[in-house]
């Protein structure tokens, strides 16, 4: 226990490791179908989809490359500055790509929707979004999910890739948090 992980409790678990592999599995075996004979670009969007990013590609039997981005988010409130700050861009030329940019969940949307854009803005074949998680309710610019795990309510998720103050990203379930006291 760390002061961080002491604030917070786990409520019991909503997603189970199973019921995300199998999601995984039928999501990547779907991704193969709708590429057959097409070269795959992922991108995972760091940190928090690393871990579905994984599960998903190992049911992907397609030649697939293999990218990530880290970005920091400011939200809504600084929104005319822009909303993302890209702290390590693609290693990959995406040019004339297919590109699948794998997400742990989206939340207002604000995120997703200016890396399509961006990506669309290097000349890719064509950009869709796979996203673990889903929160509709929080969402402030329209996303346009082609690939879902799970829909969840209007909680703090953690669990499988998904951090609260960096901890709990390990948790091979997902569930969400509550503040103690
Ligand atoms: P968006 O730009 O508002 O859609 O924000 C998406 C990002 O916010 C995600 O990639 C997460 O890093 C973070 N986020 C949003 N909701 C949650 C949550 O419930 N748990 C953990 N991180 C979250
Ligand atoms: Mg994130």
């Amino acid at each position: 226990m760390s002061e961080i992980t002491d604030k917070y409790r786990l409520n019991d678990v909503m997603f189970a490791r199973e019921q995300i592999e199998g999601r995984a599995v039928e999501i990547g075996r779907q991704i193969a179908r709708d590429y057959e004979g097409e070269e795959v670009v992922f991108i995972g969007i760091l940190r928090g989809a690393f871990m579905w990013l994984s599960e998903i590609v190992k049911s992907v039997d397609l030649e697939v490359l293999i990218d990530f981005m880290v970005v920091s988010s400011y939200g809504a409130a600084t929104k005319a500055s822009g909303v993302v700050r890209i702290d390590k861009d693609l290693s990959e030329d995406v040019e004339g790509k297919h590109v699948i940019l794998v997400e742990d969940i989206v939340d207002t949307g604000m995120t997703l929707n200016y890396l399509k854009e961006y990506l669309e803005g290097k000349g890719t074949a064509s950009v869709r979004i796979c996203s673990l998680l889903d929160k509709p309710s929080r969402r402030e610019v329209p996303v346009d999910i082609d690939y879902l795990g799970f829909t969840v309510d209007n909680v703090f998720i953690v669990g499988y890739g998904l951090d609260v103050a960096q901890r709990y990203r390990n948790l091979p379930y997902i569930t969400s948090v509550r503040v103690d006291g």
